[in-house]
């Protein structure tokens, strides 16, 4: 088993364990599996990267060379994309909770598109004194619209978080954004949620979308040029997960739009979708060591050299991941194994269960699909430090993030 012409052993030797390892071919395939399916004759269409998914300044360069425009939600966010040489003219920025200076920091690195989260955030875009930049700016819609998936990762169901209901008062701010001078309003935003698996819930939010839009031109003669969907689109994490074939689905998505907008007469000029787990997910790997194997009275724990601070999906979401022992990929699993970290928490696994041959003390074990929220999220608990990213492209490697040292994790504290 490899990753590019490298064997796990040699990344080992090279860069440590734990590992974060991505395939940038595999990024580039899911790249252009977006690029060659969401497109069509009618309208324009923009692919928009979810940085949350994964970002650090060599992944925006990639989105960079492939031409997409990059979802930020954060200002360190921006500010990664920026100085990473990024076109801040295709950042989309978000974020349920903008302040004014974050506002005011987008405007001033002139921020391509602002997704306005709900209508105190709408004043306050509407209040700022920026006369010199004028952005395009969406409204972020809450369609009460349920999903299966886990409820931390629904975002558009009634009474989230996220986005503003469509009703009289944010008609009204609609109809006052369409006529700002201070923002140039090109539509609204709506994204249902996160690893999903069944196509379905994407053409019917489409059609849902696109009744909104053929009400507001009906209604309120207000005809919106761009379509934001958002992103959702699930990964096959484990055997048993039901797979989206994402080149039909994209197709048929757009297929969906084409045709609702033809039955309305709508005038949609570009259609965006922000895919964030499935650009990057199935492409990383994580690279453990095992360390201490440990018998309880009805469990075996493997040991590894990580924990939540590197993964916290399983503790957060419930995840479930496969995993191989590096070099014993052929033999027969005999052995169930609790795969556990070293932090000082129960809930610190990162596999309740997994069949495996036996394993032994040094045996590198390989956690799959962990490209999405994985490095993302990883933080300094217990002061462990954050391990290094690394990307294999065929027979080259790129060290994108270098391993946090132990002079790192008091880099910030002050001494009395
Ligand atoms: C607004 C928005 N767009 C896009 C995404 C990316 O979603 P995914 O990684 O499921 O594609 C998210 C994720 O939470 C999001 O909140």
């Amino acid at each position: 088993m490899r990753i590019g012409n490298y064997t796990f052993e040699k990344l080992k030797e090279k860069y440590g364990t734990p590992l974060y390892l991505y395939d940038e071919t595999i990024i580039i395939n899911n790249l252009n599996t977006y690029k060659t399916n969401f497109k069509s004759d009618l309208f324009q269409t923009e692919i928009v990267y979810a940085g949350k998914a994964f970002l650090t300044k060599y992944m925006t360069q990639l989105i960079k060379r492939h031409n997409l425009a990059l979802d930020c939600v954060s200002i360190g966010e921006v500010y990664t994309a920026v100085k990473a040489g990024f076109d801040p003219e295709k950042i989309v920025f978000h974020g349920n909770n903008k302040t004014e200076a974050e506002l005011i920091f987008a405007l001033n690195n002139r921020v391509g598109t602002i997704i306005i989260d709900n209508l105190f955030e709408a004043e306050l875009l509407l209040n700022l004194q920026s006369e010199t930049y004028r952005p395009k700016a969406m409204l972020r819609v809450n369609l009460a619209y349920d999903v299966n998936t886990h409820k931390y990762i629904k975002t558009s169901i009634e009474d989230s978080k996220f986005g503003v209901s469509v009703n009289e008062k944010s008609i009204q701010m609609i109809k006052r954004l369409s006529e700002s001078k201070k923002v140039n309003f090109i539509g609204l935003h709506s994204h249902i949620g996160s690893q999903i698996l069944e196509e379905d819930y994407f053409y019917n939010h489409a059609k849902i979308m696109l009744k909104i839009y053929h009400d507001l031109k009906i209604n309120q003669q207000i005809d919106l040029p761009q379509l934001n969907l958002g992103g959702g689109f699930g990964i096959k994490y484990i055997e048993s997960d039901q797979e989206l074939d994402l080149p039909v689905v994209l197709k048929k998505l757009i297929k969906t739009v084409e045709e609702e907008s033809l039955k309305y007469n709508l005038n949609l000029e570009k259609v965006l979708v922000e895919p964030g787990r499935s650009i990057v997910g199935n492409a990383g790997y994580t690279l453990y060591t095992i360390d201490q194997i440990k018998k309880t009275k009805h469990l075996n724990y493997l040991f590894i050299d990580g924990s939540m601070n590197d993964n916290i999906r399983t503790a957060l979401y419930q995840a479930k991941y496969e995993a191989i022992i590096v070099g014993k990929e052929n033999e027969t699993p005999t052995t169930n194994y609790k795969v556990a970290g070293n932090a000082c928490e129960t809930g610190d696994i990162i596999i309740e269960d997994i069949k495996l041959p036996t394993a032994f003390p040094n045996d590198l074990l390989l956690v799959k699909n962990t490209g999405a929220y994985h490095y993302s999220m990883a933080s300094n608990y217990n002061r462990f430090p954050i391990p290094a990213v690394v990307f294999v492209n065929d027979n080259e490697l790129k060290l994108v993030v270098r391993r946090q040292t132990l002079a790192d994790l008091i880099r910030y504290d002050q001494s009395s």
